[in-house]
């Protein structure tokens, strides 16, 4: 915990409290209240976490308000523009950027764990083909814990680095055989001699009649959009996995749980959800229409991949997500894809709104992946598990951040009760 310079005191009726204020390296201070409840017997209340920080942590920092967001302390764009995925893996799950040797190691402990468990396929074939791939994948990740029993003791810090190493190897593996099974095509094993992103394409793409050729600029398109994903602060599925771990649960277990959590549409769901918005759109002369949709407060619309509960000013991520469409749009000469047009317009539209302005809606991470994605040729079913995949590694460094810190403890938040005071039982004769 950060040193305690200030302290705030709280007055309830004509009793006061002081509360320790920590100062971070950046971001706003932070009342401390874990005594308040054992001095003043009062609960603080906040559905949403709006104003409460679950934990510390020295992973990922977000400023909303000026739309920085740093991975141990390097900003973004830098990562996304001079490192690649597996180097900002190293970075997120031991916190300095590796040296040559350093990344070759790790690069080649990851590429050697790609490989699932034979009898694992099983569980694929017990779906349905039209099961949607994030069902397959909650399944599958869960039921690692059945197979990797030497890597389930979280109190083993070998142990728990060999769970994150399977876990980040695994998952472009398992997300990939997901997507074989819902299309009926058979599975594409792990290459040692590709690359982790070049790896993932190959094995959704290739079939056994053909060879799938990795073209660079995607491949390079895919890693970009693998890091932009990697991991961002407390977000609901990164707090599921916190919360899970408390308990004690083994890593696939909490991993399992925060795949679940990303599924939602107004969180990792939101990828496909805007494309099929984009597409319900179709045209840019229809854009009015969903505007005045999104600000109805009677019509449950919401503009997909807009608004950000942290960002108050444009998510870093979709500025270089935005680059990253048009290069890959234009490798595919699909650079007049009439959803990107939309999409430019609409967000043209929706900046220039004083609504969204006014409520500092912005494009997220969420409003061209998709676009990027769908140009690849994935199915937009095939979104959130992409982002499930990249974020996998910021998952598994939080985990190992909480279970490293002594001082955890299981979370049980506490509530506003509101529900009827104790009363006698009525038998039902009576009723
Ligand atoms: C991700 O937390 C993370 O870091 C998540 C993430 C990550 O990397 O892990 O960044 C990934 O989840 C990105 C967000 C993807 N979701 C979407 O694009 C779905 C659409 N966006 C919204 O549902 C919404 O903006 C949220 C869920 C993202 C944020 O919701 P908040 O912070 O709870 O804000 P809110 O719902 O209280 O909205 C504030 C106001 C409301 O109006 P009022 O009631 O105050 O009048 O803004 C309005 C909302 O109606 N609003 C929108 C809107 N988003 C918010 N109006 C129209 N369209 C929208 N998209």
């Amino acid at each position: 915990m950060s040193e305690t310079k200030k302290t705030a005191t709280l007055t309830i009726d004509d009793a006061s409290y002081d509360l320790p204020v920590h100062s971070p390296t950046s971001g706003p201070d932070v009342l401390d209240i874990r005594k308040l409840y054992a001095q003043a017997g009062v609960f603080t209340y906040d559905p949403g976490f709006t104003s409460t920080a679950s934990c510390e942590s020295t992973i990922t920092y977000i400023d909303g308000e000026e739309g920085v967001l740093t991975h141990r302390g390097y900003a973004i764009g830098d990562l996304a523009g001079k490192s690649h995925y597996l180097e900002v893996c190293y970075l997120l799950l031991y916190g300095t950027l590796p040296t040559t040797t350093e990344l070759e190691e790790f690069e080649n402990t990851i590429t050697h764990h790609t490989m699932l468990h034979e009898q694992m396929v099983n569980f694929f074939r017990g779906f349905r083909r039209d099961a949607h791939p994030m069902a397959i994948m909650v399944g599958v990740v869960g039921a690692m814990s059945a197979f990797y029993h030497d890597s389930t003791d979280i109190n083993d810090p070998r142990q728990r680095e060999i769970a994150s190493h399977r876990l980040i190897a695994k998952m472009p593996t398992i997300a990939a055989m997901a997507y074989k099974y819902t299309i009926g095509q058979p599975f594409v094993s792990p290459r040692n001699d590709l690359d982790y992103a070049s790896n993932f394409l190959r094995m959704c793409f290739a079939v056994p009649a053909e060879d799938y050729e990795v073209n660079p600029i995607l491949s390079r398109a895919m890693d970009r959009i693998f890091t932009l994903h990697a991991d961002h602060e407390q977000n609901a599925s990164t707090s599921t996995v916190r919360l899970a771990s408390s308990s004690g649960a083994n890593p696939f277990a909490c991993i399992a749980a925060g795949i679940a959590c990303l599924w939602g549409p107004a969180h990792g769901g939101a990828n496909q959800a805007c494309l099929e918005m984009l597409k319900e759109i179709g045209s840019v002369d229809r854009i009015p229409e969903y505007i005045a949709r999104a600000k109805d407060k009677n019509d449950p619309f919401r503009l997909m991949g807009f608004g950000h509960r942290v960002y108050k000013n444009m998510d870093p991520r979709a500025t270089v997500m935005k680059e990253s469409a048009d290069e890959v749009l234009e490798l595919l000469g699909v650079e007049d894809n009439p959803l990107l047009q939309v999409a430019k317009e609409l967000e043209q539209i929706a900046l220039n709104d004083p609504y969204f302005k006014d409520k500092k809606l912005f494009p997220n991470v969420d409003f061209y992946s998709g676009i990027i994605l769908e140009a690849m040729g994935f199915p937009t079913s095939m979104f959130t598990p992409i982002f499930a995949l990249s974020r996998t590694v910021g998952w598994i460094s939080q985990w190992k951040e909480q279970l490293s810190d002594p001082a955890h403890k299981i979370g049980r938040p506490r509530q506003l009760y509101l529900g009827e005071d104790v009363r006698e039982y009525v038998d039902i004769e009576n009723r």
